[in-house]
């Protein structure tokens, strides 16, 4: 099967246009740019012969008839996001369903799930499409401004359920978000497994006061146990951590913000990721214990919100070993297996049906942020190595 190139690089673009700033995007999950790009590929899948579904969470399929792969990755961004983070996989997922159906090849199903980002949580579309989120929990869900995903998901029409088990797997193609592939120059990751995360908000609760009047031994100051806590896991985790490990205070809010008031109350979110699930665990208590000891010790509460989180998972053998063989031929030597760091929604999909990723280079291993980009020549690999792989799994 043959990839069309400038109709590839023409969709990303296309995609790229809802919600741009600057050199990026901002289409966090439901607003009303990531709806409007929703209806524009949902148009697309229609136009290459797919039939449209969403379900109640807003995943957005595209079906083939009969049992098919499934491809894709998410449309919604980071609240300052780049322009090919969960883009590429779904634009890459829908050129290889059109070049397919041109060939006469496999039946290729194509999805965008929804928040993966996690403005609600973490990967909720997928978690709650593969069974690993109940819809209801998943409702209580608050993003950073107080609102639920009941409300936020009220934008999404004409919900009917999308059964997994027409897919005979799942393959994700992304950007690797970091700075393997370019430092060594070279051109695709196959991905061996994916890293467990924990998440959760943790709250601080002090006393207001005059910031000029306050003696600093009388302060129960919210920052300053957050400031104390951030020191002591630090330390504590050394012990426990490998060099892969990563933890990050993300977001931090003050009440009442204000230059010249102690602040009364922080909220944050610590989110950890690792390998082995025993590790997170050891962070989780580390974690725990020390909010409630620098709480006691300044006169403060502490209360942890619910803790999201997502296993570690390895990828399935076959079609890993499809996406090796495609890329040594396509890209001999200049490719090799890595873990992914970075959270995908194949990990909830992995619950379903055999799933595996492959990753094309990030330009300074940059992410998350507007500055994140991709060489053109590497897109173009990345699909076609795809394509390549989803041929050979039909043939044998
Ligand atoms: C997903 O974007 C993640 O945070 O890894
Ligand atoms: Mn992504
Ligand atoms: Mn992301």
């Amino acid at each position: 099967m043959q990839v069309d190139r400038a109709r590839f690089l023409a969709d990303l673009h296309g995609l790229r246009a809802f919600g741009a700033c600057g050199a990026g995007v901002v289409r966090p999950a439901y607003s009303e740019a990531d709806m409007a790009a929703r209806g524009w590929l949902a148009q697309r899948f229609e136009a290459a012969g797919l039939r449209v579904q969403t379900d109640a969470m807003g995943n957005l399929f595209g079906l083939a008839d009969g049992p098919s792969i499934l491809l894709g990755s998410h449309s919604d961004s980071q609240p300052e996001g780049g322009w090919l983070d969960g883009a590429l996989g779904v634009i890459a997922a829908l050129e290889v369903a059109r070049a397919s159906r041109e060939a006469g090849g496999p039946a290729v199903s194509v999805v965008s799930f929804q928040d993966e980002e996690g403005r609600f949580g973490v990967t909720t579309g997928s978690a709650v499409w593969s069974g690993h989120l109940a819809l209801a929990e998943a409702d209580k869900l608050l993003d950073h401004g107080g609102v639920s995903l009941a409300q936020a998901r009220r934008v999404v029409a004409g919900a009917g359920a999308v059964d997994p088990s027409q897919f005979t797997g799942f393959i994700e193609m992304h950007i690797e978000q970091g700075p393997v592939l370019d430092t060594v120059g070279e051109r695709i990751g196959v991905v061996s497994d994916i890293v467990g995360i924990r998440d959760m908000k943790i709250t601080f609760d002090g006393q207001q006061n005059h910031a000029g009047t306050t003696p600093m031994h009388l302060r129960r100051d919210a920052f300053q146990a957050v400031a104390a806590f951030n020191r002591l896991v630090e330390e504590r985790f050394a012990p426990v951590v490998t060099p892969a490990t990563v933890w990050t205070i993300g977001h931090l809010s003050m009440h009442p913000n204000a230059s010249s008031i102690v602040p009364g109350r922080a909220v944050f979110s610590m989110q950890w990721r690792d390998g082995d699930a025993e590790r997170l665990a050891a962070m989780e208590r580390i974690i725990r214990d020390t909010a409630q000891e620098v709480a006691k010790r300044r006169g403060l509460d502490v209360a942890f919100g619910p803790m999201s989180g997502l296993e570690p998972v390895a990828m399935d053998a076959r079609l890993r070993g499809a996406l090796e063989a495609s890329a040594q031929d396509l890209v001999p030597d200049a490719w090799r297996v890595m873990p992914s760091g970075a959270l995908h929604d194949a990990t909830n999909v992995a619950r379903l049906m055999p799933v595996a990723m492959l990753f094309v280079p990030s330009i300074g291993g940059i992410s998350h942020a507007f500055e994140e980009d991709t060489a053109e020549a590497d897109l173009i690999t990345g699909v076609q190595v795809l394509a390549r792989a989803v041929a050979a799994l039909h043939a044998g």
